[in-house]
């Protein structure tokens, strides 16, 4: 956990949008228009410089422990209450799903061809009205469990911003960058990048054409950076790449749509005016972005196999001490130098469910079949492994120090909750691939009980 007090600097990523670097610090933002806007020495001061309003925006409860308080503090032409009541959207319930009893339970191994993005000739689709559940778990009334969505849009959101009022989203894009207006500013994420927007902040999203990725979202608590161990102070996603937007605002009278994800459903609520004019902030409850080409990877140099575990960029723990509720984990380029090893991931049965998804190149446990776009789920306890032909060409080939993953960038959502899968991922998609569990049928018995067992390790007699 980062201590409070770190201070993040500027850095201007384009013509368009600058960001504040660091994670989990304390930000101050103006937006450069209105020098003076933050006021000074307190948080809500009788009148605020240039007439805005004072709202804290908290991320935390308020008695949370100073190194976990989160909460933020927006200067606003108008407060976020100034909106017509929320009513429900009811056309859109069948495609976000947060009820996990009455579909699918399947302890198979599951793996989908990419999901296909609508044409834009057919109908716009934007972000919102692009979300689809594939698989998920817990509850969130007691906001606990997980649930994992791709995206599949060609159209911006217009005049309208969403919040997701159950948790936090992790996005994850392989498709098409996005731009991203939040009411600290604007992200733009594009493939090989994520993006955090956390629970309650308001966002629109612009898209550039066809755009498909991946959302992790968890209702247990926020993402943090993993701890390092006896990996020490610097390592895996540093700090200092992370990186948070500054200050902007707008000052448009138009009709706006503010649409709630509130226990699952959506709701939309009509307002006279864009939700994107706060004009100055501060705080440490911020939207994030992260290039995944930062990560530092840490990996053995000898033999065996270091967990997956060392691939975690973020997580978000459950209640359970040392257990993540979901993580946010990548197998990026790298070198790969093991002696006398099996190098591909081994074959696993896991207490946690591993959901994994492609950004870009071949997965090097699986080089057929799994697609950038596409997806796999093993659940808990479900089997898995390189398959057949990975198998056979890793038992016998000559190691020697080499690349892996080069233009690759596979990632995983791992997470203690057992999810189900919705019915629009094993059905309505078409996207599921029956024959996957044929890649294994291969594996033959190599068992010789007459065979002399040969030692590898060179200290061995
Ligand atoms: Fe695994």
């Amino acid at each position: 956990m980062l201590a409070a007090g770190y201070v993040g600097l500027v850095g201007r990523c384009s013509e368009t949008e600058a960001y504040l670097t660091g994670f989990g610090c304390e930000f101050t933002s103006e937006d450069e228009r209105c020098p003076g806007a933050l006021p000074a020495g307190q948080n809500s001061p009788q009148t605020c410089p240039y007439g805005l309003y004072a709202e804290q925006l908290s991320g935390t409860a308020f008695t949370a422990p100073r190194a976990l308080n989160k909460r933020s503090w927006l200067y606003r032409i108008r407060p976020s209450v100034t909106h017509k009541p929320f009513e429900p959207i009811y056309e859109t319930a069948s495609r976000l799903v947060y009820e996990w009893d009455a579909i699918h339970q399947t302890p198979n191994q599951l793996r989908w061809k990419p999901f296909d993005v609508p044409a834009r000739q057919a109908a716009e689709v934007d972000f919102v009205d692009g979300l689809q559940t594939i698989c998920g778990a817990g509850d969130l009334r007691a906001r606990q469990g997980v649930a994992i969505h791709v995206y599949l849009c060609n159209a911006s959101m217009r005049d309208k911003a969403f919040y997701n009022a159950d948790g936090d989203f992790l996005f994850v894009p392989q498709l098409g960058p996005l731009l991203i207006t939040t009411e600290f500013g604007k992200i733009r994420c594009e493939p090989n990048e994520i993006c955090v927007i956390q629970q309650g902040m308001r966002f629109n999203v612009t898209v550039f054409g066809p755009s498909r990725g991946y959302i992790l979202e968890v209702f247990d608590d926020h993402f943090q950076l993993p701890e390092l161990g006896p990996i020490g102070a610097n390592g895996l996603a540093n700090p200092r790449d992370f990186k948070t937007p500054v200050a902007w605002y707008e000052d448009r009278d138009t009709d706006y749509q503010i649409v709630s994800k509130y226990q699952g459903k959506l709701f939309v609520a009509e307002q006279d005016h864009s939700p994107f004019d706060v004009v100055a902030w501060h705080g440490n409850y911020v939207p994030f972005k992260y290039d995944l080409d930062r990560f530092m990877v840490v990996n053995t140099v000898s033999f065996d196999h270091c967990d997956p575990s060392i691939f975690t960029v973020l997580t978000c723990p459950s209640r359970k001490l040392g257990t993540a509720a979901a993580d946010f984990v990548i197998f990026p380029p790298r070198w790969s130098v093991q002696e006398h090893t099996f190098r591909p991931p081994y074959y696993h049965r896991n207490c946690m469910s591993e959901f994994m998804g492609l950004i870009k190149g071949q997965y090097e446990a699986k080089e057929e079949s799994f697609h950038p776009g596409g997806a796999s789920l093993h659940s808990i306890m479900t089997p898995h492994g390189p398959d057949a032909r990975c198998f056979e060409i890793a038992s016998n080939c000559t190691l020697k120090p080499e690349r892996v993953a080069d233009g690759t960038q596979a990632f995983m959502f791992e997470t203690s909750y057992n999810m189900a899968v919705t019915e629009w991922a094993m059905k309505l998609s078409n996207k599921l691939d029956n024959d996957y569990n044929k890649c294994w049928r291969d594996l033959k018995k190599r068992f010789d009980p007459n065979a002399k067992p040969v030692s590898t390790v060179s200290s061995d007699p």
